[in-house]
């Protein structure tokens, strides 16, 4: 993971490269460095240090004129988060710094045959790009030097570099992990997410892989790029139009970029819809539904909360087409995959459609000629671009390390697709979302009583989820998300599987929420709250009008019985963010973990 951001223009470097790295924070937040070229005293200067971007901000000065710098923000793969080992690194004589986001798989064995002597300062892999470079600067340009680096080295990189001894020039590199250039009036902008360019590019182009980059500041005091393959060769390229505006990635007011994902899920709905409607009518493109004749199966490979959308994308999909699909980790499918059935069609779902545990699978289900769609929030991603087809979740920018609205802005694409899928067509779609869009403000009206719930029973270092079917599914996530923002121990289990082991674990006052949504289970699933608060759980149900109790704590307006997972993951989610609240935990970037997981 790891963010990073280059800068080479007419604006002060650190300003765009800080306020860059703030944004790219969900990347990677354990430390974080910058180095820039001070105009003042021809200085370079290199600030970093375990820690969050406000100190580097704070701790530091800036004061200086500075026209070209890079920065990082770390997720460490490689030894502890330490100052030593953040980024930039130095080549042993200081002359290259770079930042690196990325896994470099070869970097002993590249030691020990370039480098055996050398001693290296960091536990990182990253050093050894630095001195490589300036290894080979002894026989080479240093274009020559890390195109030839850039040859050697294996893995995934995102790579800034600068040559100390040329302040009007930036170079960049990348493999597998994303980079773009933003291209504005002022100046050059490098950086792993668009989000880092807006408000200094008005362009850009999300760089190929194994291509690399240089900025250069010319005599006429133009800027420059100029793109090359790894053999030297120009690669052509046509710039995009940033669409995105600063409000979009802004609190609007509210305490947490997660409580603001949160309340935005209904608006996400309407705009899904409008982004999937013409004349009236849902509309996928033809092409994309013809993927579809004549599969036997379709995979479903995701990781995380995404993965949870696609159990419920399997629920919809075998539902309304009759469609079978199964549902895969990545990280299990890329290594230990199944027996496949004949003529499959894959579908990866990701927020980010950057996951490098989802890429794996991709790469090598395309090798065999299978039929690929991605399923993203990031339509420039890298898996949307790689992907046969991709479908955008028009989700707006995701800030909070927890998924919220791309989860349901997923599930409303698949609910789409199975539909447009399905020769008899079971509802009106457009009422039944709209349905749901007013159902989901109705509970996200009422989160204040959710937080004296959650005062009232989450109370305990363990907490359980439980429900049948398709609310199994949203147990999954719900578990997820309270684990990982509040780190209270969760489970998401099956309302029947419990009494076979786990119901070991329930004794007095451990939370136990129950989600209905469904009259086939309802019986069923209050039968197994009896069991547990007869061994002291503390009970908490959350059902729809159709299916509840009157002692049931939440009870949501009915929607669709196929649309209940968007409407009962609310209170789950509001269930999560209030806990976390109340133990005072770092909501938005939670510990240890990342948005953005570009490493295997
Ligand atoms: C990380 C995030 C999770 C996310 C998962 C998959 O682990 O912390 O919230 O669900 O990656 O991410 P993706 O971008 O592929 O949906």
């Amino acid at each position: 993971m790891c963010g990073i951001v280059g800068y080479l223009g007419e604006k002060k470097a650190t300003d765009v490269i800080l306020s860059g790295l703030e944004k790219l924070e969900y990347r990677g937040y354990d430390s974080c460095g910058v180095s820039f070229f001070s105009n003042i005293d021809n200085q370079f200067i290199t600030y970093k240090d375990k820690g969050r971007v406000k100190h580097l901000v704070e701790d530091f000065n800036y004061s200086l004129v500075n026209h070209l710098g890079i920065g990082h923000t770390r997720w460490a793969t490689h030894g502890k988060p330490n100052q030593v080992n953040s980024h930039p690194h130095f080549s042993r004589s200081e002359r290259f710094s770079i930042v690196h986001n990325g896994v470099i798989e070869n970097y002993k064995e590249l030691t020990a045959k370039y480098l055996p002597h050398m001693k290296f300062i960091s536990e990182t892999d990253t050093e050894i790009i630095a001195n490589l470079i300036e290894h080979f600067t002894h026989d080479l340009s240093v274009e020559e030097a890390i195109r030839k680096t850039l040859s050697l080295i294996e893995g995934s990189y995102a790579l800034l570099i600068i040559d100390t001894t040329t302040p009007h020039k930036l170079y960049a590199a990348k493999n597998k992990s994303p980079l773009l250039i933003g291209v504005g009036t002022d100046g050059i902008t490098l950086a792993s997410d668009v989000m880092a360019l807006i408000g200094h590019a008005q362009y850009y182009y999300p760089i190929e892989d194994k291509t690399f980059t240089s900025v250069t500041k010319q005599a006429n005091g133009k800027y420059t790029y100029e793109l090359f393959d790894i053999i030297g060769k120009p690669v052509t390229f046509k710039l995009l139009k940033i669409d995105m505006v600063l409000d979009e990635i802004g609190k609007a007011g509210y305490s947490h970029f997660m409580l603001k994902e949160i309340c935005e899920q209904p608006s996400v709905i309407r705009k899904i819809m409008s982004k999937y409607m013409e004349n009236d009518t849902f509309f996928v493109s033809p092409s994309i539904l013809s993927m579809f004749e004549g599969i036997d199966r379709v995979y479903i490979i995701a990781a995380g909360t995404s993965m949870h959308a696609g159990f419920v994308g399997k629920h919809l999909l075998e539902n309304m087409p009759k469609i079978p699909c199964e549902v895969f980790i990545a990280s299990e499918f890329a290594y230990n995959p199944p027996l496949l059935v004949d003529n499959p069609l894959f579908i990866f779902i990701s927020q980010s459609g950057e996951t490098a545990d989802l890429r794996a699978c991709l790469v090598n289900v395309k090798e065999q000629g299978y039929k690929t769609l991605t399923i993203t929030n990031v339509a420039t991603s890298t898996l949307a671009r790689e992907a046969d087809a991709y479908l955008e979740i028009y989700a707006g920018p995701e800030i909070a390390v927890a998924s919220t609205k791309a989860y349901v802005g997923q599930i409303v694409i698949l609910t789409i697709l199975a539909y447009l899928l399905a020769p008899r067509k079971p509802f009106d779609l457009h009422l039944e979302l709209s349905k749901v869009a007013v159902s989901m403000e109705a509970i996200i009206d009422k989160r204040d009583y959710i937080h004296e719930l959650v005062k009232e029973k989450i109370t305990k270092r363990n907490c359980f989820y439980i429900g049948r079917g398709i609310d199994y599914f949203t147990c999954l996530e719900a578990a997820l998300k309270l684990k990982e923002i509040s780190y209270i121990q969760t489970e998401g289990f099956a309302a029947g599987e419990l009494k076979h082991g786990t119901i070991a674990l329930i004794e007095e006052g451990v939370p136990v929420i129950a989600i209905i949504s469904q009259s086939a289970i309802n019986n069923n699933t209050r039968a197994n709250i009896r069991e547990v608060t007869a061994r002291g759980a503390n009970k908490l149900v959350i059902s729809l009008e159709n299916v509840s109790d009157v002692t049931d704590e939440i009870i949501l307006m009915d929607v669709h019985q196929l649309l209940t997972p968007l409407v009962t993951v609310i209170p789950t989610q509001l269930i999560a963010f209030y806990s976390a609240l109340d133990l005072n935990k770092d909501i938005d970037k939670p510990r240890n973990l990342a948005k953005s997981v570009t490493v295997e």
